[in-house]
């Protein structure tokens, strides 16, 4: 930045959001009792390189500020290795930005000592250990501190507290809560385990959504590395609380049926990570599935099988993680009826074949468990005797899941569904029995390659359950039960 005539510009390829910052700079310095470049009569030129980079939120207001107040000679202080970003109010006082995390983190790799952010954010950047974070509530604050006038104490590390977390959050749906529908509650146990996909079918009120919410309370917690993973995503997305710094929870997305592609996968001028990319580590739930435009779900077919999102931009292309446990419901058909035992479908044949050509078969092979949900009878509707609670299931997932994970030790992946192909080899031997049972099951019901592997994967995560090293036949039998009947 160089003092020079009448203006204040910004260059190197800034949104909106960077074009105003000179605006808000220039207010929050005279508010800050400084000398802001307008009533200087002089030309300042804020070059933010590399040039071809989009530079994008308001984050550059403090280092711009600081910037222009070091070259005006209006302060001095030792910018070496100390990283500043922040959006600045009119008034000179520091607002929260968005992807602190993901900042403190690489402040930390490239070696810089201090890391000063709005104080709002402190406790978000300090969850990265060896760097200082310096959090201030303004522009003043900030500048007392670097011209050691006032100093700022550093922001304490913060710790991602799993285990009170726990304590705090009672889930939202219990499993005991939910009468009947064994069969439903046993693949959300399978699918939590082995971290597979579920689609639910059956007819309005049976309890689909229900079952969805209550996969969360059976899913293991998040550990450290995770937490940290998650929170990073939904600090981009600047969804973080100030109160709430950190994740501690796997999260819960249900987007709407009339969400876009983009809401959906992630993407825009600026791309920002979408909903399955916020459901990453958690679930994403897609109620009224054949309802989401055709387009919209076909874009999920690269994250359900590669577990990131890649976005291609004329600058080149970003990805984001996209691990999430997909859970979609349907109901049969248009009316909702189809194969219920009492209320009749009203639907023309053409009409069910037009609502399920919604659904590519692509897609649905890529969906590891399909179950249907009936109507409950009126004998369990009514029954008054509760099943077993979440607790209870969750605990039998963190078991299987810790079979998994000492398995996996070498191979760096955490669960069943990650698998390889060569993992597939390595990891899922089927016995005689089973082998003949899978033989005929392929031939006489036409699946796909896809669909053999993930009958592996998911007799594996059966077998897991069961505490069995090897796949029995059994196991092959419960995983066939979760195929489609009509691949459709
Ligand atoms: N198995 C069940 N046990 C207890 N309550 C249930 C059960 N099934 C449904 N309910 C009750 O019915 C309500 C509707 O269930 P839910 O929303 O899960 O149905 P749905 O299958 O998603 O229906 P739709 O196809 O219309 O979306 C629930 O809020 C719950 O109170
Ligand atoms: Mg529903």
């Amino acid at each position: 930045m160089a003092p020079g005539l009448f203006n204040f510009s910004i260059v190197g390829l800034p949104d909106t959001a960077v074009k105003e910052s000179k605006d808000r700079v220039s207010s929050a310095l005279k508010n800050s009792g400084a000398s802001p470049p307008s009533r200087r009569n002089k030309r300042v030129t804020v070059n933010l390189a590399p040039a071809n980079l989009k530079k994008e939120g308001p984050a550059y207001d403090l280092p711009i500020a600081l910037g222009y107040l070091l070259v005006s000679e209006q302060t001095k202080f030792d910018p070496e290795k100390r990283l500043f970003a922040g959006e600045l109010a009119l008034d000179g006082n520091l607002r929260p930005i968005s992807g602190v995390l993901s900042i403190a983190i690489e402040a930390k790799n490239r070696g810089f000592k201090t890391l000063f952010v709005p104080k709002a954010n402190a406790a978000e950047a300090a969850l990265v250990k060896d760097i200082e974070i310096i959090g201030a509530a303004n522009l003043v604050g900030i500048l007392e501190h670097l011209e050691n006038k006032k100093l700022i104490a550093p922001h304490q590390n913060s710790e991602i507290n799993l285990s009170s977390a726990e304590k705090e959050e009672e889930p939202e749906v219990d499993l005991a809560l939910i009468r009947g529908q064994e069969k439903a509650k046993r693949v959300l146990e399978i699918a939590a385990s082995g971290n597979h996909n579920i689609i639910f079918s059956g007819p309005p009120g049976s309890g689909k959504t229900l079952l969805a919410k209550a996969l969360a309370s059976i899913l293991p917690k998040l550990n450290l590395e995770e937490a940290i993973e998650v929170t990073r995503i939904w600090s981009v997305a600047g969804l973080l609380k100030e109160d709430r710094p950190f994740l501690s929870q796997r999260p819960f997305r249900s987007p709407h049926h009339t969400a876009s592609g983009v809401a959906l996968v992630g993407g825009g001028t600026w791309p920002k990570p979408g909903e399955i990319s916020l459901a990453h580590r958690g679930i994403l739930f897609l109620d009224e599935f054949p309802e989401f435009s055709r387009d919209v779900l076909e874009n999920l077919r690269q994250p359900l099988e590669e577990n990131t999102v890649t976005i291609s931009r004329a600058q080149g292309s970003l990805t984001f993680p996209a691990q999430f446990l997909m859970v979609a419901a349907m109901n049969p058909c248009p009316c909702g009826y189809l194969n219920d035992s009492i209320k009749e479908c009203i639907c023309g044949p053409h009409q069910i074949i037009k609502y399920k050509r919604k659904l590519s078969g692509p897609l649905l092979d890529r969906i590891d468990l399909h179950i249907e949900v009936p109507r409950l009878k009126y004998e369990e509707m009514a029954k008054e005797s509760f099943g077993e609670t979440s607790k209870t299931v969750r605990e039998r997932v963190a078991e299987a899941r810790e079979v998994q994970v000492s398995r996996f030790k070498n191979e760096g992946i955490l669960t069943n569904r990650e698998m390889s192909i060569r993992h597939i080899k390595k990891y899922c031997f089927l016995d005689e029995t089973a082998e003949k049972m899978m033989k005929s099951a392929v031939s006489s019901m036409g699946f796909s390659t896809r669909t053999y592997h993930r009958l592996l994967k998911i007799s594996r995560t059966i077998a897991d359950l069961d505490n069995s090293e090897n796949i029995k036949p059994q196991h092959l039998a419960e995983a066939l039960q979760y195929r489609p009947r009509e691949e459709v």
